[in-house]
């Protein structure tokens, strides 16, 4: 079941990003060359996956909500594999951006996925404006200067420095969990049962920090060529992860404890559809890239 609705997701997304980049200059070029890159697309399918939960949404606004935050992520990612950021040359299989186009056209395509991801938010005709609203909010609050974009910056000052593990959740829960229960709840939009919502903003919000637990487990027991970027990447740059604070076996630990409990918060939900929810905290738990 999560299989189909992953490669669904996958082709829809994929479709709607070529259409929106289009193939006229450079800059588009470099655009499509990461964001068509093979991914999970793992933030699109927690929003659909949410959406089934919510009645009020329609699958063309979730297609676009979908689509505008794998260009975010993708823009993230571009700028985070940057020479002055982590100095990563391998990334979704292939050269980095900045390794392909040029640092200067690798910073330029990152900014101008993010605004096309606002873009295509404002030009969707079945959102209504007031849930457009909410979504360029809910999106530019978790990016922006007190979520990734901050995370980021913890992340990159925290090199060679001894920090503890609330410090560590702090910057993982910015740099990667804003995003992700962002995801979760744009699937949420115009849905007025607040109990529920509440349910699943905690399930987000404890699925993204196993997303990046298990990031950083991947890093040290996987290889580059399943994982399609450079494994040594925080060993190179002194990086503050879980697995150097707690060790290997106390992170997976913790992935698989926090991934039971966001799976519990799920199950109060007696209504809708659940179930894919579950399969893709399972999935983000114990994925194998
Ligand atoms: C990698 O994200 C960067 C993090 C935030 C940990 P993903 O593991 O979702 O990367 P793609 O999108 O599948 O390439
Ligand atoms: C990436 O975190 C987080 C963002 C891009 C916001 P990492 O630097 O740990 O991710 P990878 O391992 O390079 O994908
Ligand atoms: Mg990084
Ligand atoms: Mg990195």
């Amino acid at each position: 079941m999560l299989e189909n609705f992953l490669s669904q997701t996958r082709d829809q997304v994929s479709q709607n990003i070529k259409k929106s980049i289009g193939n006229s200059n450079l800059i588009e070029e470099a655009m499509s060359y990461s964001a068509l890159a093979d991914s999970k697309m793992i933030r699109a399918a927690l929003i659909n996956a949410s959406g089934k939960i919510n009645k009020k949404i329609s699958d063309s606004s979730l297609l676009t909500l979908a689509t505008g935050v794998e260009l975010i992520h993708t823009y993230s990612l571009i700028h985070d594999d940057l020479p002055s950021m982590d100095d990563d040359d391998l990334r979704r299989g292939k050269d980095s951006s900045h390794i392909k186009f040029g640092e200067a056209n690798a910073i330029l395509a990152g900014d101008a996925l993010q605004s096309l991801a606002y873009e295509i938010i404002c030009n969707e005709s079945s959102l209504e404006d007031k849930h457009k609203i909410e979504a360029i909010r809910k999106i530019s609050k978790a990016c922006g200067k007190n979520g990734m974009v901050y995370g980021q910056h913890l992340d990159i000052n925290a090199e060679t420095k001894k920090i503890n593990e609330q410090l560590i959740e702090n910057i993982h829960t910015l740099k990667t969990g804003k995003l992700i229960e962002c995801s979760v709840m744009l699937g949420q939009i115009g849905n007025d049962n607040f109990e529920e919502k509440d349910f699943i903003k905690s399930f987000g919000n404890k699925i993204g920090l196993v997303f990046q637990i298990t990031d950083d487990i991947l890093e040290v027991i996987s290889n580059e060529e399943a994982l399609g970027k450079n494994i040594n990447s925080d060993k190179k740059n002194s990086k503050a992860t879980y697995v150097n604070i707690l060790g290997l076996d106390e992170s997976i630990k913790k992935s698989k404890d926090l991934c039971e409990s966001a799976i519990n918060e799920i199950k109060n939900i007696k209504s809708g559809e659940i179930d894919l929810l579950i399969e893709l905290a399972k999935y983000i738990c114990y994925r194998e890239k």
